[in-house]
């Protein structure tokens, strides 16, 4: 192999990274928790949620997927007060079919407890806090909310990662298929670095 094609191929490799790794990052579809039911955390993890959500950074076009039994438990939006209260009475956004996707639309802190207060009062809830695209949270943590309570091994939230954002089916089954963007913009990537690659030989 000549030097000159040795060269080429290193542009192709490199112009293919380049266009491949920054656009499969752009949105993932978190489960919650890492956990396959949305539920109270044990006795000895109570902060799990909490402790779950720091340790994840989440932008805009990311999703949260909540698995439960709808027949046990729910997942509602509520505003900070209710949070702290575990007010289920006047939720923002109620979701209940037991395989529930917030998308996450816009920079804000977003406050989730169980629709079951008995559940919420033993810390199933929880809250993430979504930067804006310049990497500002908005808003800045209020005065009167709690500190998440940290517990359990640290190595426990990031036991799994997030799952890519798949192209998921109307029903929202949460399975992992193709990343939809990057494939584009990787198609895109890839014929430039053909170009090169031709231009080059
Ligand atoms: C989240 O962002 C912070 C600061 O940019 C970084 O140090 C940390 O590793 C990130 N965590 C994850 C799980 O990506
Ligand atoms: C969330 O986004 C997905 C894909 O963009 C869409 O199919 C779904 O209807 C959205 N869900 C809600 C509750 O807006």
């Amino acid at each position: 192999m000549s030097f000159l094609q040795h060269c080429s191929l290193l542009t192709l490799l490199v112009l293919f990274l380049f266009f491949q790794i920054p656009v499969a990052v752009l949105s993932f579809q978190y489960k919650v928790g890492d956990l396959d039911s949305w539920g109270v955390p044990p006795p000895s993890m109570p902060g799990l949620y909490s402790l779950w959500s720091k340790n994840h950074n989440f932008t805009i076009g990311d999703s949260l997927l909540f698995l439960y039994p709808p027949s046990q438990d729910s997942v509602i939006q509520v505003t900070e007060r209710a949070y702290n209260t575990c007010a289920t009475s006047d939720p923002i956004r109620k979701m209940t079919d037991g395989n529930s996707v917030f998308n996450i639309t816009a920079p804000d802190t977003f406050f989730f407890i169980s629709g079951n207060r008995v559940h919420c009062q033993k810390h199933q809830r929880m809250q993430i806090r979504v930067p804006s695209a310049d990497g500002k949270f908005f808003p800045p943590p209020g005065a009167d909310a709690p500190a998440p309570a940290a517990a359990g091994p640290s190595s426990y939230a990031n036991a799994f990662g997030p799952m890519p954002m798949g192209l998921r089916s109307g029903a929202g089954s949460g399975a992992v298929g193709g990343l939809g963007i990057s494939g584009v913009a990787g198609a895109v990537g890839s014929v430039i670095a053909g170009l090169f690659f031709w231009i080059l030989v």
